[in-house]
This record gives structure tokens, C-alpha cells and sequence, in this order.
């Protein structure tokens, strides 16, 4: 039995930083695990000029500390300039652009109504290989909330594959046997993440003695069957799958409320819950594929120098972490990891 893994150093490939106070408490957490992370647009106001863009990225860099690199995405809006995109991509202040279809999830009131309204957009991504990163859910209030990522596939995500062949997409934090298929089949420029909680739980865990509004998020955690289909793609070896927390922080007032937030805020244990999965499948040899090699390829960056490691070892998971607008509930929290993060390996 594996009880010590070395792995290069990884990277989150789907991030929620926020901002002022919220960032300055959770950007360690992310540091501390990980050499670089995409960080998602999704503030209020969108991130979506390259100026706000660029400002972000050096509070980020001042929450985290040294050693930690965020890799900046743009917001993208009915009708934005594709001249902004690609000076913000050519100047090296943006990686990618996040499709938010509006009202699909937190923040994304100024997300995109109509892929029509961005096709100018995609063809210079496509053109200039700036990728497109995708919340893969439709916003019909006729389409059932746990059906709304298999008919994203259908209605949209089908369409923009075939018309955009050589743009780079990643299907993010796909939950369903549908989207783990759709990407297996799909041509080398399709790839998705996986997060660490749906990789642990199906839709009866929100509901478990009572309603947990901190295992609440979007896309929503759907049957055991598709958890079953994502542990496979994850654990597969395919270069297509890799490792994106989508860690998502709210305010305790916020989630426990009447109407609350979506978001599972998992950035202390993320790498914890992770290996935990791949040992259970017994597939410890394919966690660093997925953590810190598939990433970097997709995205045709280097990997990381230098090395992590996890032990087995008791060890619980932190209940809160301290935020200014109000403590944050951490996944996992009080619970049994098995694993322990041992940090960098010198
Ligand atoms: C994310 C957030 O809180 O920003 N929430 C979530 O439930 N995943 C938004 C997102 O990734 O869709
Ligand atoms: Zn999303
Ligand atoms: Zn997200």
C-alpha cells in the first residue's frame, strides 16, 4: 500500500478568489497547495477589461504571497470588443475567457444571453488560441435543475465544438455521465475539470437528516451514477480530465440564509480530497496526470518545477476560516481526511 506520494507541484485550474477582505483570506489557502490557479472573472462588476483584469491580478498577487501565480481569465458579455480580448491576451494579462451563460449561476447576471452575440469573439480566441472556458448549464427555467448540463451539451456545447474546431474549450466542472462521454468522444482541442466534491458526493448528500446548504452548489451534485462516471474519467489517465476545485467561498450568513449562495468553498483540503478519491479507485499512480500534468498541456504552458507530498495520516479537516464579511465553511470540515498535505519537498 501507497502510503507516501511525491508529485511535481500542482496547479487549480478553477478558481473563486473574490475580492478585498474575502481574498486576502482565502487566496492562502490556495497558495499553499498549488503553483498557479485560473482565476474566474465572476466578480461584481465582471472582470472583463483588460485594465480591471490587470489590477486584480496584482491584489491577488499581494493576498497570496510569493511563489503563487494567478492565471487571469476575462469575463465575457453580449457584445464585448475581440480587440480588447486579444490585447489582453497578447499583453499577457489574460489566459482565457469565461462563458457564464446569464443567470446560470452566482454573479453571472452579465453573462452571455446569446452565443451569437460573442461569435466575433470566439473566432479571434480561436484565431489568437486564447481558450474558452465554459459553465455548461442552460438557464431555461423549463429544464429541470439537474438536466440543465446534459441539455447544455445538446443545445449549445455541440454547436460551438463544431463551429469553432480549433478553438480550445474546457467544459468546467462537469457533473454528469453525459459531459465525462461528451469529452472522452470529443476532438484533442475539448477537455473538462473535475471538482473534488463531485467527485465524493451525489444529490442526496444535500439532503442528508435535514437540508446542507454548504454541499449546495452549480452545476448542482447529480445521481450516484454520474459520480460513478466522473471518478472514471478522472482516474482514466486521459489528458482530457484535470484538476479544477472550482473552491467557491460565501459568507456563513450567506449559505445558511432563506436563499443561499452556491458555492462549496474546499481550497484548504482540496489535494486532501482529491487523493482520497484516487486511492479509494486505486489509482494513485495516475493523481499526478491529473493534478499537475494534463493542465499545463492543455493549456500549453510548462509544468511546474519542484515537487509536493501527501502521507496517509489522521488528520481532520479545519471547520471555518476566518473572512472578513463573515467566517467561510470549509468542505469537509471536522471530518476524517486519511491524508495529510506535507507541502513541498525539498
Ligand atoms: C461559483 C461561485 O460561487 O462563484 N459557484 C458554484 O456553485 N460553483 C460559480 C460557478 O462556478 O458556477
Ligand atoms: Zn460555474
Ligand atoms: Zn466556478
Amino acid at each position: 500500500m501507497t502510503d507516501h506520494l511525491v508529485i511535481r507541484r500542482p496547479d487549480d485550474w478553477h478558481v473563486h478568489l473574490r475580492d478585498g477582505a474575502m481574498l486576502e483570506a482565502v487566496a492562502p489557502h490556495t497558495a499553499r497547495q498549488f503553483a498557479r490557479a485560473i482565476v474566474m472573472p465572476n466578480l461584481v462588476p465582471p472582470a472583463s477589461s483588460v485594465d480591471a483584469v490587470r489590477a486584480y491580478a496584482a491584489r491577488i498577487r499581494k493576498a497570496a504571497g510569493p511563489g503563487f501565480e494567478p492565471l487571469m481569465t476575462c469575463y465575457l458579455t453580449d457584445g464585448i470588443s475581440p480587440d480588447e480580448i486579444e490585447r489582453g491576451y497578447a499583453e499577457g494579462v489574460w489566459v482565457a475567457a469565461k462563458l457564464y451563460p446569464a443567470h446560470a449561476t452566482t454573479n453571472s447576471a452579465h453573462g452571455v444571453t446569446d452565443i451569437a452575440k460573442i461569435a466575433p469573439a470566439l473566432e479571434r480566441m480561436q484565431r489568437i488560441g486564447m481558450k474558452l472556458l465554459v459553465h455548461g448549464e442552460v438557464t431555461d427555467k423549463a429544464v429541470d435543475i439537474f438536466d440543465r448540463e446534459a441539455v447544455f451539451i445538446e443545445r449549445t456545447m455541440k454547436r460551438l465544438v463544431k463551429d469553432f474546431p480549433a478553438l480550445k474549450i474546457v467544459f468546467e466542472h462537469i457533473t454528469t455521465k453525459e459531459a465525462a462521454e461528451f469529452v472522452t468522444a470529443g476532438p484533442a482541442t475539448l477537455a473538462a475539470t473535475i471538482t473534488p466534491h463531485h467527485l465524493a458526493i451525489d444529490r442526496n448528500a444535500i439532503f442528508e437528516g435535514g437540508i446542507r446548504p454548504h454541499l449546495y452548489c452549480l452545476p448542482i451534485a447529480k445521481r450516484s451514477i454520474h459520480r460513478t462516471a466522473l471518478r472514471k474519467a478522472a482516474v482514466s489517465g486521459s489528458p482530457k480530465f484535470f484538476l479544477g476545485t472550482d473552491t467557491a467561498p460565501h459568507a456563513v450568513h450567506t449559505k445558511e440564509a432563506a436563499c443561499g449562495c452556491a458555492g462549496i468553498f474546499n481550497a484548504p483540503v482540496a489535494l486532501e480530497a482529491y487523493v482520497r478519491v484516487f486511492d479509494e479507485e486505486g489509482a494513485l499512480d495516475r493523481f499526478e496526470g491529473f493534478a499537475s500534468l494534463h493542465g499545463p498541456a492543455f493549456y500549453g504552458l510548462p509544468v511546474n518545477e519542484g515537487r509536493i507530498a501527501l502521507s496517509r495520516a489522521s488528520v481532520k479537516a479545519p471547520e471555518r476560516v476566518a473572512a472578513g464579511p463573515g467566517d467561510v465553511v470549509c468542505y469537509l470540515g471536522g471530518q476524517e481526511l486519511g491524508w495529510r498535505f506535507e507541502g513541498p519537498v525539498v
